[in-house]
């Protein structure tokens, strides 16, 4: 069975602590949206769309127990209370897209009069919770559309009918801990594997916050996958070494261009995948793409505290009075992009305006 990040009922929300994974596996309650605004800042709980689902769940649990006077004083209630969760942490787009999905569910049953204040709240927790499952389902689609796009590129690069077992490169954290299950990118490495297809995965440390060495090898481990941790600064020797077939990450962010935003370390890895001739994929669902954004200079990188570079847990491992610059992103640009992958297919960065555009009005 995968590792489980979010442990939900109605009414109560747990989430596994991710800042002490892998020596301690531990639960925390997340009584409502202060809790949950707080996991989320401190990155207990991470991943564009773990973010999105814990911070949705902990207004469910909220708002469970309450009672209403009117249907007014909930909407006003939900949407105070859905933009502060959007404050927790600015890049990735997924919890704005929830808010703003909800935010217009909640507006559409304040104007039905054959909704009542108990129903509309009713119909809120079910929408809320739904995410959960759509999430998981999103997942498999991307893992099944990733590993068939990198198999036919490769089978296409050899002259081949089919592709053999291939290596791929993977950064940061992208699996059953950033998400409902499954995963994003990691989806796509779970998929090859379920096709007999995955002869090696790497793994980056992902500095400074270890999501790779910390999450990812745990994750792999756990899954009894073939897999190898490497340092951030190994990528380029590994990409001349390995005969890694693709890269594939996961987004925050991706803008209407394809420009995508990731974590720290992601543009770096697309700028060696392309001097060595390897395809760059990032793999991630469609609440992860801002059409409202023409092109990644427009998505604000969250910067994190010095300390997060300065010390390895309580040990200082920095000079004492550097400065430090901490971006948690940087934005790749989609010019050096190979596709897209999201649950509705792989898409060039060219054509992913017109193809989502079409898609959502379907
Ligand atoms: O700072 P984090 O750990 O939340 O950053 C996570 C990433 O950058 C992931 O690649 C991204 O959120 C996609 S997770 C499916």
């Amino acid at each position: 069975m995968s590792l489980q990040s979010i442990k939900y009922t109605r009414g109560s929300l747990e989430i596994l602590d991710q800042l002490l994974l892998p020596v301690q596996s531990k639960y925390l309650p997340v009584r409502g949206v202060e809790d949950g605004w707080k996991v989320i800042n401190k990155m207990q709980v991470r991943g564009a769309p773990a973010i999105a689902i814990v911070g949705c769940l902990s207004l469910a649990v909220e708002i469970h127990p309450e009672e209403f006077d009117s249907k007014k004083s909930l909407r006003q209630e939900l949407e105070g209370k859905l933009n502060y969760l959007v404050s927790a942490r600015p890049t990735a787009v997924n919890m704005k897209m929830a808010a703003d999905e909800l935010l217009s569910l909640a507006n559409d049953l304040t104007k039905d009069d054959n909704v009542d204040v108990a129903a509309m709240k009713q119909r809120f927790l079910n929408a809320t919770e739904a995410m959960l499952k759509k999430d998981i389902a999103d997942n498999r689609a991307i893992g099944a559309h990733g590993a068939k796009a990198i198999l036919q590129l490769v089978a296409a690069a050899a002259g081949a009918p089919m592709a053999g077992p291939v290596r791929v490169l993977t950064h940061c954290n992208t699996g059953s801990l950033a998400t409902a299950g499954y995963g994003t990118a990691l989806g796509v490495v779970r998929q090859l594997s379920e096709l007999g297809k995955l002869e090696h995965v790497y793994c980056t440390e992902t500095r400074p916050y270890n999501q790779g060495a910390r999450l990812t090898a745990y994750e792999l481990v756990h899954e009894k996958f073939p897999a190898t941790l490497v340092l951030d600064s190994m990528v380029a020797a590994l990409l001349r070494a390995k005969n890694v077939a693709a890269v594939v990450v996961g987004a925050d962010r991706v803008a209407a261009n394809g420009d995508t935003a990731n974590k720290i370390g992601t543009y770096q890895i697309a700028v060696v995948a392309k001097h060595h001739g390897v395809p760059f994929f990032v793999a991630a669902p469609l609440t992860s793409i801002d059409l409202h954004i023409p092109s990644g200079d427009h998505i604000i990188i969250e910067e994190r505290p010095d300390r997060e570079m300065t010390h390895v847990g309580e040990h200082r491992i920095a000079a004492p009075g550097i400065n430090c610059w901490n971006p948690a992103f940087d934005v790749t640009p989609a010019s050096l992009i190979t596709g897209i992958i999201t649950e509705r297919g792989v898409f060039q960065p060219a054509q992913l305006k017109e193809a989502i555009t079409k898609l959502l009005e379907t």
